[in-house]
């Protein structure tokens, strides 16, 4: 039976070895974290993320194929696969700080594999890495190894929160780059037959080592360079009258171009766009390409551009204050079907409201109380450091409360946020909760998912990204 092994049970780890276990009934899957109260949590009715599928396939394959661990050690020396998929976040101090990727969780689990292992290995790269980062590891791996082989792959994970168990049933394609050596093509082959227990051959793409690395932070890039360039087009549709919706879909139904991830909204969030374009960046200028490393960087700078000009939107339309004014933010994770908030949007939002000294009630069906403060106090680049290492925040934003119930967290406010495209937030009272609200009442749909004609009927003044201006809206005097 072959044995495979993830270190890191996060969002990743978690989601591609339950896929793995339950598709593979011949392989034995343990999944090991440093973290305690995450591996207790895999092991429990709670699992430690949401995500869609996913408690069924635990349910099925955990105690048969499938074991969640804190022994570390023990599983990798037993394994024949080691995967790696720890938090690979930026660093926010030294060398690079603000932009190359912190490889610190990455190098010691290398280490550790390299001190415990008795056996053979292959060591597959599933974290997001920098290219050439198979070079730095296999240095480690060599020298520590007591003359033991390791073959190090790099097979990148394309999964997107929310549709994790979708994506891992049918991928667009499975990556799988290593050297280019007898026993690399050997290592390669290895992995590929795990993959084609469910995946057709023809998307199992194969490649060398740095054209895999490189091709998943390109990926990122592209994704997240859609979103900022019809952001960008959002801007100026509000200035002109043109309507988002209608330019993204004559736009999109070019063959050429496709209609996918042309939604506009308050900004791109999660825990990869951010960091993966970062770190392209800092990759280009090491590798002395400034005018590449600037191309990507407008990605970034569009994306904060537009999470500012939500905020400076708020403000100016409730007359140029929202001090002590009660703004309700209705979603806080990412994107909707997540409890993740990770770089979400909403924190920057949230920050600019409370910097303007809103009082701010949220809710989020997903996200508790603990982490919106967390994420409220958190320095930026803080939060992709295992929680385990970070000390709970002890203070607590007062301006903020958070709650249960989306008329809760309406009831007597100035304005509404969407800031999270939640189904539920299509089907919710809007009457209702016009009368509960101070008047005049404001909703700023970040989302683009409410309808602003029935909102505008019942007597709210309406701001959604990219559409026509309410006259409201477009008549304040522009403060900012
Ligand atoms: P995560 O924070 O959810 O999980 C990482 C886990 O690794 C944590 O539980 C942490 O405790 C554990 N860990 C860290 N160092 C360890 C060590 N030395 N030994 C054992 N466990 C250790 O992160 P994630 O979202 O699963 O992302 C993991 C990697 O995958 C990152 O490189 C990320 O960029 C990449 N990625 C993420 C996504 C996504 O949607 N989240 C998608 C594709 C790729
Ligand atoms: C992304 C990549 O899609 C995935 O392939 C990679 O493995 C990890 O990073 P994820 O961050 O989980 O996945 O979600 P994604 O669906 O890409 O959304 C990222 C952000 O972009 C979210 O905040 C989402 O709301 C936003 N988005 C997405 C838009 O604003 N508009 C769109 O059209 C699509």
């Amino acid at each position: 039976m072959v044995k495979i092994c993830c270190i890191g049970a996060g969002y990743v780890g978690g989601p591609t070895m339950a896929v793995i276990a339950l598709k593979c009934p011949h392989v034995e899957v343990a999944v090991v974290d440093i973290s305690v109260p995450r591996i207790n949590a895999w092991n429990s009715d709670q699992l430690p993320i949401y995500e869609p599928g996913l408690e069924d396939i635990v349910k099925q394959c955990r105690g048969k194929n499938l074991f969640f661990s804190t022994d570390v050690e023990k599983h990798v020396r037993e394994a024949d696969i080691v995967f790696v998929s720890v938090n690979t976040p930026t660093k926010t101090t030294g060398l690079g700080a603000g932009k190359a990727a912190d490889l610190t969780y990455w190098e010691s689990a290398a280490r550790m594999i390299a001190d415990v292992s008795v056996s053979d290995k292959i060591v597959v790269e599933k974290s997001t890495v920098p290219v050439k980062t198979a070079e730095a590891i296999e240095k480690i791996l060599m020298h520590n190894s007591k003359g033991i082989k390791f073959q190090i792959l790099s097979n990148p994970e394309f999964l997107a929160e929310g549709t994790a168990i979708s994506d891992l049933f049918n991928p667009d394609r499975v990556l799988i780059g290593g050297r280019e050596t007898p026993e690399g093509f050997k290592a390669v082959q290895t992995l590929k037959e795990v993959y084609a227990n469910w995946v057709p051959e023809g998307q199992i793409i194969t490649t060398n080592l740095w054209s895999a690395e490189l091709s998943k932070l390109a990926a990122n890039a592209f994704l997240a360079q859609r979103i900022s360039s019809v952001n960008a087009m959002s801007a100026l549709c509000e200035s002109t009258g043109a309507d988002v919706t209608q330019v993204a879909y004559a736009v999109g139904t070019d063959s050429r171009i496709g209609p996918k991830f042309l939604n506009a909204s308050v900004g791109f969030g999660g825990s990869c766009f951010q960091k993966d374009i970062l770190n392209l960046v800092y990759i280009c200028q090491c590798n002395g390409l400034p005018e590449v490393a600037e191309y990507w960087k407008q990605v970034i700078k569009i994306n904060d551009y537009q999470k500012n000009r939500f905020v400076n939107r708020i403000v100016s339309s409730m007359f140029n204050t929202v001090s002590n004014k009660k703004v309700a933010i209705l979603g806080f994770a990412f994107k909707k079907d997540t409890g993740d908030t990770r770089e979400t949007p909403a924190i920057d939002v949230c920050k600019g409201l409370l910097g303007d000294k809103a009082q701010i009630s949220i809710y989020d069906p997903q996200v508790t109380e603990e982490q919106i403060q967390r994420d409220l106090s958190m320095k930026k680049f803080d939060w992709d450091h295992p929680l385990h290492l970070q000390p709970m925040s002890p203070t607590t934003v007062k301006q903020v409360s958070v709650k249960w119930d989306a008329y809760e967290a309406t009831k007597d406010a100035h304005a509404v946020c969407v800031l999270t495209e939640w189904d539920e937030f299509k089907s919710l009272d809007y009457q209702k909760i016009f009368d509960n609200m101070q008047k005049p009442a404001f909703i700023f749909d970040g989302r683009n998912v409410l309808n602003v004609d029935k909102l505008r009927e019942i007597g709210f003044i309406v701001y959604s990204i990219g559409k026509p201006l309410d006259a409201w809206v477009k008549d304040m005097p522009a403060f900012v």
